[in-house]
């Protein structure tokens, strides 16, 4: 099977986030079978005017040429960073029709209530949020090696958000041509 091209967006843009090092976790751990494009939104400008300047173009063409999206969130105040909504509410067609997991993190409740928020938002923009949930709770005690964190557990929820992902992947690329 052709890989499934996975955006793994990094959500939160402070300088001393633990965000990248999630990421960066994740993105080893996820296997093969991904050809993963690592979208930082800190790298990016995305006006909050939502006028399609900065650079809403290169989101849309990362995002649209996407199989499947993988939201690297931390929890912010029960929600989610305020960047990542800018972010969702800048494109429309390039989520229409795609798979979106969530790695979350957080305090005590691991980044859940983040995209317990996210999949409605998700859902209006014809995106499919998936059940598996890769949850990682007080992120901020992590050991960091090589740059990325080293949890003790969520081995086993990466393989099941990349089994999932892999399926709906697969089966919404097939599917998008006849309705686009
Ligand atoms: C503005 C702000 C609000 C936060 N609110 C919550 C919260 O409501 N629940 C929670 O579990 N953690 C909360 N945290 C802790 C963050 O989830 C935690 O510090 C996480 O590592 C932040 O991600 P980042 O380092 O990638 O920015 C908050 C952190 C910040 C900076």
């Amino acid at each position: 099977m052709t890989a499934i091209r996975l955006a793994v967006v990094v959500a939160s843009v402070r300088p001393e986030r633990v965000g990248e090092a999630v990421a960066r976790w994740f993105c080893a751990q996820v296997g093969e079978g991904f050809d993963i494009d690592v979208v930082d939104l800190a790298t990016l400008v995305l006006p909050d005017a939502l006028d399609g300047g900065g650079d809403t173009d290169v989101l849309a063409k990362r995002i649209d040429v996407a199989d499947a999206i993988v939201l690297v969130t931390p929890e912010y105040n029960r929600g989610y960073p305020g960047v990542l909504k800018t972010a969702i509410d800048s494109l429309t067609t390039p989520w229409h029709a795609k798979p979106v997991g969530f790695v979350a993190y957080g305090g005590v409740s691991g980044g859940l209530r983040a995209v317990e928020q996210l999949r409605p938002v998700l859902a209006e923009l014809h995106a499919v949020t998936l059940q598996a949930t890769v949850s990682l709770p007080y992120a901020w005690d992590l050991p960091v090696v090589d740059g990325a964190v080293v949890p003790t557990r969520g081995a086993a929820a990466v393989r099941e958000l990349a089994r999932q992902l892999t399926w709906w992947g697969s089966v919404l690329r097939d599917a998008r041509p006849y309705d686009p």
